[in-house]
């Protein structure tokens, strides 16, 4: 369903991907792991349009869409959850949903389907979303990314700042959401969820892949174990 082909990634004179080729087939759950710094939200940013690769391809259902802006991507149901949610804080739980529906009218049965996956933000959503904690609003970001009904679901560190308990039902969500039928490419620093939610996994060091897997497999391997999950 998407395929980046020796993706590189340059500021001025920064390289921060340096030729990553990776695959997420329709209906998995990929994710992509590495420490601060590695190129994962480049590579995210890239593939949704809001930074054009230096060199290197991106193809989404058979069509080549390097380069594209990031509008004409999300049309092609190619959406990302940012790093840091970036909702509107000022602007209340519904009007927050339908700036996510920019591209199309909002319709009902869509507010149906996300209230349904999110009670909290039906009860709440004439609150104003800056007022809402960091677990509501980071619900509210990928509620928003879901307004646009997309084939592919992107998140950069959805667990970023959450307690435990809000972590695990951030996860619960995406596998919800992967069993509608959404595809999902997942970024993490919390290695041991995403590699026990995920199909397979890459793990990005330097801003190439240095390891790849199953998930399960990721998780027995000793390098890994190590460098990622302090052991
Ligand atoms: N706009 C920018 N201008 C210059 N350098 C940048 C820019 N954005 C990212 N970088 C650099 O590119 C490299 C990769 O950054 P990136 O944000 O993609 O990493 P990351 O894996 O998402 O890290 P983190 O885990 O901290 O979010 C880093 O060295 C970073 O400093
Ligand atoms: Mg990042």
């Amino acid at each position: 369903m998407l395929e980046i082909r020796d993706l590189q990634i340059s500021y001025g004179p920064i390289r921060a991907v340096k030729g990553i080729s990776l695959t997420v087939r329709k209906g998995e759950i990929v994710s992509i792991i590495g420490s601060n710094g590695a190129g994962k939200t480049s590579t995210l940013m890239s593939i949704a349009g809001a930074v054009k690769p230096f060199s290197g391809r991106i193809i989404f259902n058979g069509e080549d869409i390097t380069g594209q802006p990031a509008h004409k991507i999300m049309k092609k149901g190619l959406t990302l959850v940012p790093e840091g949610r970036r909702i509107f804080p000022y602007l209340t739980v519904m009007e927050n949903l339908e700036m996510g529906a920019f591209i199309k009218k909002l319709s009902p049965s869509i507010i149906d389907e996300i209230f349904q996956l999110f009670p909290v933000l039906k009860e709440r959503r004439k609150q104003v979303a800056g007022t809402l904690s960091g677990g509501e609003q980071q619900m509210l970001a990928i509620a928003r990314a879901l307004v646009s009904e997309p084939r592919l679901i992107m998140f950069d560190e959805p667990s970023l700042g959450l307690s435990p308990l809000m972590v695990t039902r951030i996860f619960s969500i995406i596998k919800k959401i992967n069993s509608s039928g959404v595809t999902v490419l997942l970024v993490e620093q919390n290695a041991r969820a995403a590699l026990s939610l995920c199909h397979r996994a890459y793990v990005i060091e330097g801003g190439v892949i240095r390891l790849e897997g199953k998930g399960s497999e990721l998780l027995n391997n000793k390098d890994l174990r190590r460098a990622y999950l302090g052991e």
